[in-house]
């Protein structure tokens, strides 16, 4: 199964597009959960804004649809400043970026997604960017080349990734501000869903919220999505109004179960079962087994799976505990 035609996954499907900038908060203050990043980033924002200067770097990594775009265009509208939005695989050549550089004004933010992606030599420009606020740009060619200096506008860059361990690290250091973004709990995504039903004009009972938010593996993007799906089902089926029993129903048909997992996941575990008694498995051997992609299994299967407790990551790959099995109705059999 390709990843994502499922209904949960947390990468973007198309139907996201037309929402997702409808639901996105544009302050702190509405930007739900992540608590220990927004006092950090609220202290650094004030403290910036007084002194008239650009935020320190920022970067922030952690499993799609926690909402780090969200939040970079959040944090550029607490600092007042415009924000430019790049995606590393977007800028091929270093003049690509020498160009979106030389175009910022003071204190502007710079986004770039999937900061990972970025090819070496155009991340080398970014290295006395990110510095000195400086472009080394070399004129002319052989012996009577040389390299003159242009000076930028002080700017900060909003650096986002899956993985912080994917970044270079003379990249990585340049960061003043580094931030983890966690999976919700059920408490905060229940928050979220009530937020943008009232958004979408959705009616919607506590009880059905909390139904959503917990088979929404911990990622927003998650529950924004099956929240739409199920008022469809709503308006359809019954009166409109998201009730828990209307939203059991819903899920039960998207084939959901109560711990938001589905057929993928389930296969997952039990081919970790089945070929490798249990695991221990390293992440190679289950990609090649699974069908599916190394990066896909470590970036959007895992971390809930681990959430949850039904993996644990081992020195020697990945187990599979009691729970899970109990959970699939597969009898348990190790010593
Ligand atoms: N803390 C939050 N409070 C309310 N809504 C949120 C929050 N975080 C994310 N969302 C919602 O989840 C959706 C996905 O968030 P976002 O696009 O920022 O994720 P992302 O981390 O950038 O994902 P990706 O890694 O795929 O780029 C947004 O449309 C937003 O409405
Ligand atoms: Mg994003």
């Amino acid at each position: 199964m390709e990843s994502d035609e499922r209904i949960i996954t947390s990468n973007t499907r198309d139907e996201d597009y037309q929402t997702e900038s409808g639901l996105r908060p544009k302050y702190l203050n509405h930007y739900i959960g992540q608590d220990k990043i927004k006092e950090k980033l609220k202290i650094f924002i004030e403290a910036a804004v007084a002194r008239g200067e650009a935020l320190d770097h920022v970067l922030l990594y952690g499993p799609p649809g926690l909402g780090k775009t969200t939040l970079s265009n959040i944090i550029a509208n607490e600092m007042n400043v415009n924000i430019r939005i790049t995606s590393g695989p977007a800028i091929e050549r270093p003049g690509d970026l020498a160009a979106i550089l030389t175009n910022l004004s003071e204190n502007d933010v710079l986004f770039i997604d999937e900061i990972h992606r970025l090819n070496r030599t155009v991340e080398e420009i970014l290295y006395p960017a990110m510095e000195d606020y400086a472009l080394d740009i070399i004129i002319g060619k052989g012996p009577s080349a040389r390299s003159i200096r242009l000076d930028l506008c002080r700017f900060t860059l909003i650096g986002a990734t899956t993985r912080a361990g994917l970044l270079t690290s003379p990249l990585r250091d340049r960061f003043g501000v580094i931030c983890k973004l966690e999976l919700y709990n059920i408490q905060q995504l229940t928050d979220i869903v009530k937020r943008s039903a009232n958004i979408l004009g959705v009616d919607i009972e506590e009880e059905g919220a909390v139904e959503i938010a917990s088979r929404s593996r911990g990622t927003p993007r998650i529950a924004n999505r099956l929240l739409k799906r199920i008022r469809d089902f709503a308006e359809v089926r019954a009166d409109g109004r998201i009730t828990k029993s209307v939203a059991k129903e819903a899920l039960a048909l998207l084939e959901i179960d109560e711990l938001g997992l589905d057929n993928v996941d389930k296969k997952v575990i039990q081919v970790i079962i089945d070929n490798f008694n249990g695991g221990p498995v390293g992440i190679d051997t289950l990609a090649a087994s699974t069908g599916e992609e190394k990066n896909t299994i470590e970036d959007v299967y895992e971390p809930y799976l681990l959430q949850i407790g039904f993996i644990n990551r081992t020195p020697r790959g990945r187990i599979v505990s009691e729970r899970a099995y109990k959970h699939f109705n597969i009898p348990y059999k190790k010593e």
